[in-house]
């Protein structure tokens, strides 16, 4: 596996490889970023790995500046999941001086995280862009466990006749339920373990519909019941949505739905999300 730190240096690394699969990341690799690598090794010839700590994704009041790094542990985790080459840019590699054009996502980018997470989705749309042109890869992975974010890179795709494939992938959860997160390690194991919480609201909200209840409300309080269980937990959003609008739906009809939520626990912010079926 080769570590490179330029674009001009992945692009003739790049040169000779036809097949390729890309996995944009922000590194602090767990089992969830290497399930997305192994699922482009049975694809491709060739799997890209990127990793770069956006700063134009976070707020101002954001963990920019604390948020995890080890370059080291996650070239290990790559090279043993599958990747044959990490990309990982400085921040100036990325946004040189002068750098002024920035994609400004609307759409399914608007409700829940764009909400909460004001120019959030405008700067992961902007880096995924610049990353998809530089790799230049058949097809680009990406994780269920940030539901949104897929949905705005499909947009974004779509919307810019990008050529890369979007293929999304199964959250992958600790063994207590609670999806897996770069993040998770801002935890004690105690908080850690009490973490399961969200899990086990999605997990109720979803048994309230596989035993008969349509109503949003029934089906979401039943999840609430759970959460409000637990004082150290801050919800910002739990609600049922079109999985394809990401629009709020009042009673369960026909098309896909989805469970979405976001909360505080110890501080520290989650997101998970979970189909009904
Ligand atoms: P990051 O949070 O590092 O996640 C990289 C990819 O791994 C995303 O597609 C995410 O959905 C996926 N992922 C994270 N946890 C997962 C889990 N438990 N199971 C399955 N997949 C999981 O998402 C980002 O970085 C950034 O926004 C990025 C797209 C790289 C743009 O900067």
């Amino acid at each position: 596996m080769q570590v490179v730190h330029t674009v001009s240096g992945l692009r003739q690394m790049l040169g000779q490889h036809h097949s390729v699969g890309f996995v944009p990341t922000m590194g602090f690799l767990h089992q969830g970023h290497a399930s997305l690598i192994q699922q482009a090794r049975a694809q491709h010839q060739t799997v890209v790995l990127s990793i770069f700590v956006n700063p134009t994704q976070f707020g101002p009041n954001e963990d920019f500046e604390k948020y995890p790094r080890n370059l080291e542990a996650d070239i290990r985790i790559a090279e043993e999941a599958g990747a044959d080459i990490i990309f990982a840019p400085s921040v100036r590699e990325m946004y040189p001086e002068g750098f002024a054009t920035n994609i400004d996502v609307q759409g399914a980018a608007l409700p829940l995280e764009g909400e909460k997470r004001p120019g959030h989705f405008n700067g992961v749309a902007t880096v995924v862009l610049k990353l998809l042109n530089i790799v230049g890869a058949e097809a680009a992975y990406f994780g269920e466990k940030d539901f949104q974010q897929v949905a705005v890179i499909r947009q974004l795709v779509r919307d810019f006749n990008h050529p890369t494939r979007i293929v999304s992938c199964p959250t992958v959860r600790e063994p207590n339920g609670l999806a897996m997160s770069s993040r998770n390690s801002y935890f004690s194991p105690e908080q850690k373990q009490r973490a399961d919480v969200i899990y086990r609201a999605l997990m109720a909200a979803r048994d309230a519909y596989q035993q008969g209840e349509r109503r949003s409300e029934a089906i979401l309080q039943a999840g609430r019941v759970v959460l409000e269980g637990e004082e150290a937990l801050n919800l910002e959003y739990f609600t049922l949505v079109d999985a394809a609008t990401l629009q709020h739906v009042e009673v369960i009809g026909d098309s896909d739905h989805r469970l979405l939520v976001a909360a505080r626990l110890f501080n520290v912010r989650l997101i998970d999300n979970m189909g009904l079926v």
